[in-house]
């Protein structure tokens, strides 16, 4: 009976709960095959005659009562999915609840719910995951206060809220902040702390505790020093202040995703808690802090102020992305972090945007929530918000999130309460703005230009093509920062903001002595496409003067982007091009991490998407064929100037995971990537020898995998970090992402069989099939061993863990843009995905989706 029929759950049939929750009250008794769980929910009648439905799955129940009185058989219907008991077994004025459930931990490979981690208990509620734990209304708009009494033999055991009592064997936590049933956690295990703490703006005193293995202690520092800044950034970006006494973190070995906000007990994957300059690189040591950070943020923008449903995800998703960009860009280098959040963006959304699973940021249906924790919701939904504030500008942003934490705090919300408090706090319109959270796709934005009399005229024209569902769309309101620069490099018009509203829009500059060079869409002010003929030499010339970093890079890249398209139908290197490239890096005075980001050179998947995206049916070969040969043409011009930066970026002293030296480092390893080509991996096999920390010697390696070279090296790393879990991941992520693509299947097959891949660990999945994916012409490999081999394993990991098989098949999410034979493939290997019997909801949503091409 399980999943026969996958119901479709839709926005406009959104109903209120019948019955609200006063208080809750849980009991844990914890044993790996058979933990009881004991719930007394307090509740009143809010519409007469309503049944009582709860969700509840893979319990076994024990026993329920009403106010002390056992239901019997007739009261209640029990099914796989929930207990629902009838209205004429309820009293009409408020009653308890209790019911007793066995759950089984030990067992629970799926990782949602009460689970087991090499020997803790941990818990992963969000989206249904607590349904998993007793019978509840699992939905965000119920939010009750929770009481918990944690019972095991084991010497650390948490749960949401402050500590209130303990003993040997057994603790007990209130959480006087009423929260879905998303938000629980409970943890149990042989754990211990690094702890600190933290002063508020009110000067209340809040203990701070990051819980790990015995061993994993002296790894926490970075992670306790980011949780500081992220509470002192809140209280002055946004006035947000912590409200509870205790803000404990536990790193879990086996989790599906990043990291959860639970209330006061945020979970998190060991690897984004665990630090140190051995074993973690620069851009881990980043991500930690922004993830950290993004959890932390979470406790008003999620936690107080929660979703009525999970259609609203972008609203708690897209503004803590939006948040922790911020706090990132104010930590670092704001320019940096723009462009990174781009790259991230365009090879990530907008991919997905292009394919069968393109979604609006608020989707108005699905059929299994977890396949929506999406780029487009998270990372567009920020996007969204940035435009926003580029819109109403700084102090209406203010005045707007102010009144946002006014009205709704403690409550379940919308998007359209969200739209409202920007509306009522600076009297703006925002209907037609709204398209950006209905409408799905990425438009296209054109622009031709007029020089008259001293007139310069830009006319924009906005497509967005077909999604599924949605074949038609209306136009947007887009911000477009634009700035205009005189021939000579002067800026001669600083930034402004065009709204553009129309299909097709004009506006014009007067006044100019010369016709400007428009430097448009500054700071990447709208998630579009930007579609402007523009030469070379122009694209060189803003690389060279355009006074907005962000544009800087952009020229860069769509330089070397137009070479590398032109290089794959057989030109020679665009000489503009290598000579920018070598302006660029005898810039002294240009911000290492700036320089790292231009030297690199487009990805193979991102010349695959601009051959796409003109029409020209993208060949993976030729592709990665192109792209070492522009390395290697870069390379042989530049390798004096690219020989010095390598070593004049050398950073002595201890590591310190900071901006300053971590952008040298990435300028480092940019030279040596492209004298890799050229070298024999010479070069990259000093530094590997050598290396002083991780970020160089991953990088090293990378060189030499690519380079050929990396077999000793390969085998030394492995040798040295066996027993580290997280260093092994990158062992088997780094060698199958650089690859050479022709041997990259038969590769990702041997690394299957090793008996160091423990595919059950979500981590060491998503390194190895994840590594295989990025292997561009690997994974789309002429003979579809690519595309059979992975789905072997979505389809051996679907039964045992299907988020996270459902997650890992995106990567088919590209085939429509490929030749037919390729095209073929992969639906045939799709296909056989789909006719599996007893497929998960999750996957089974997928494949459904993935098989339509979009046009
Ligand atoms: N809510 C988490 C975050 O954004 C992500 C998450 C979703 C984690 C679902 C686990 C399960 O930080
Ligand atoms: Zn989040």
């Amino acid at each position: 009976m399980k999943d026969a029929t996958p119901q479709t759950i839709r926005l406009a049939d959104y109903a209120p709960y019948p019955f609200t929750l006063d208080a809750v009250a849980l009991t844990f008794r914890l044993a790996p095959k058979a933990t009881r769980v004991v719930a007394e929910i307090r509740m009143t009648p809010r519409q007469p005659g309503a049944a009582l439905a709860l969700d509840g799955e893979h319990l076994r129940l024990i026993s329920a009562a009403i106010d002390g009185q056992s239901l019997s058989a007739e009261d209640y219907i029990l099914t796989d999915t929930g207990l629902t008991i009838h209205p004429a077994a309820l009293p009409d004025a408020a009653f308890t609840l209790a019911t007793e459930v066995e759950i089984a931990p030990e067992g629970n490979t799926a990782l949602q719910g009460l689970y087991m981690s090499r020997g803790m208990y941990c818990t992963q509620c969000e989206a249904q995951g607590f349904r998993r734990i007793t019978f509840y209304p699992d939905r965000p708009d119920v939010m009750a206060r929770f009481t918990v009494r944690v019972e095991a033999d084991l010497p650390v055991l948490l749960s949401n809220g402050n500590p209130t009592a303990s003993g040997p064997g057994w603790a007990e936590w209130v959480d006087p902040w009423p929260k879905p049933a998303y938000l629980f956690a409970l943890v149990a295990g042989d754990l211990v702390a690094h702890s600190g703490n933290f002063t508020t703006m009110s000067g209340r005193k809040v203990a701070l505790n990051i819980w790990v293995r015995r061993g994993d202690e002296d790894r926490c520092g970075f992670a306790l020093g980011a949780l500081q800044r992220a509470m002192k950034w809140d209280e002055d970006a946004y006035g947000r202040e912590y409200d509870l006494d205790i803000f404990n973190i536990v790193a879990v070995d086996d989790f599906n995703m990043g990291a959860m906000e639970n209330k006061g007990l945020n979970i998190f994957n060991a690897k984004l808690v665990l630090a140190s300059p051995d074993t973690t690189t620069d851009g881990e040591y980043e991500r930690i802090e922004g993830v950290i950070a993004h959890e932390y943020f979470h406790n008003w923008t999620g936690n107080r102020i929660t979703c009525r449903d999970w259609f609203q995800l972008c609203l708690k998703e897209g503004l803590t992305v939006f948040r922790d960009q911020q706090f990132t860009s104010d930590m670092r280098s704001g320019p940096v972090k723009r462009i990174e959040d781009v790259l991230t963006l365009r090879a990530r959304q907008f991919r997905e945007d292009q394919g069968p699973l393109a979604h609006a940021v608020r989707p108005e249906s699905y059929v299994e929530i977890n396949n929506f924790y999406t780029a487009t919701v998270y990372e567009k939904g920020a996007e969204v918000i940035g435009m926003l504030r580029r819109l109403v500008g700084d102090a209406g942003y203010r005045r707007a999130l102010d009144l946002y934490f006014d009205r709704h705090d403690g409550q379940a919300a919308t998007i359209e309460d969200w739209l409202a408090v920007f509306a009522d706090a600076t009297g703006r319109d925002l209907g037609q703005f709204k398209r950006w959270y209905s409408d799905a796709g990425t438009p296209r934005l054109r622009v031709e230009e007029h020089w008259q009399d001293g007139t310069y005229t830009l006319e924009f024209t906005q497509v967005t093509p077909p999604t599924p569902g949605q074949p038609e769309k209306a136009p947007r309101v887009i911000p477009i920062a634009v700035g205009l620069l005189s021939p000579n490099g002067d800026e001669v018009v600083p930034t402004q903001v065009l709204e553009m509203t129309e299909a097709r829009q004009r506006f014009s500059f007067s006044g100019l002595a010369v016709r400007p060079v428009p430097s448009l869409l500054r700071g990447f002010s709208a998630p579009v496409v930007l579609e402007r003929d523009a030469t070379a030499a122009e694209r060189a010339f803003l690389l060279a003067h355009d006074t907005d970093p962000f544009n800087r890079w952009e020229a860069g890249r769509s330089l070397a982007r137009e070479a590398l398209c032109a290089m794959v139908a057989g030109a020679a290197p665009e000489p503009e091009h290598i000579d920018a490239v070598g302006r660029l890096i005898r810039d002294g005075a240009a911000d290492p991490a700036f320089r790292a980001l231009c030297l690199r050179l487009p990805g193979e998947e991102e010349i695959a998407t601009a051959l796409f995206e003109r029409g020209t049916v993208p060949d993976p070969d030729a592709i990665h064929a192109a792209r070492g040969r522009l390395a290697a043409a870069l390379a042989q011009k530049h390798e004096a100037v690219l020989s010095e930066i390598h070593d004049a970026m050398a950073v002595p002293g201890p590591y310190a995971p900071d901006a300053g030296p971590a952008g040298k480092r990435a300028l480092r390893l940019a030279a040596l990537a492209l004298l890799s080509r050229i070298d024999g991996g010479r070069r990259a096999q000093a530094l590997f020898d050598t290396a002083p920390n991780m970020t160089e010697t991953l990088g090293a390696l990378a060189c030499l995998i690519e380079a050929g070279q990396a077999d000793a090296a390969l085998a030394g790393f492995r040798a040295r970090w066996s027993a580290d879990r997280l260093v092994m991941d990158k062992w088997f992520m780094v060698q199958l992402a650089h690859a050479d693509p022709a041997n990259a299947p038969a590769l990702a097959a041997r690394l299957a069989s090793d008996p160091a891949f423990e595919w059950k660990n979500p981590n060491r999945f998503r390194a190895l099939m994840g590594g295989f994916a990025a292997n561009h012409a690997g994974f789309h490999h002429p003979s579809g061993a690519g595309y059979s081999f992975y789905a072997d394993w979505l389809i051996k990991l679907d039964p045992v863990n299907p988020q996270m098989a459902a997650r890992m098949s995106t990567a088919f999410e590209t085939w429509p843009r490929y030749d037919a034979a390729r095209q073929a493939l992969a639906q045939a290997a799709l296909a056989r995905i789909e006719a599996l019997p007893g497929l998960s909801r999750d996957m089974g949503e997928m494949v459904a989706r993935l098989a339509k091409a979009n046009r």
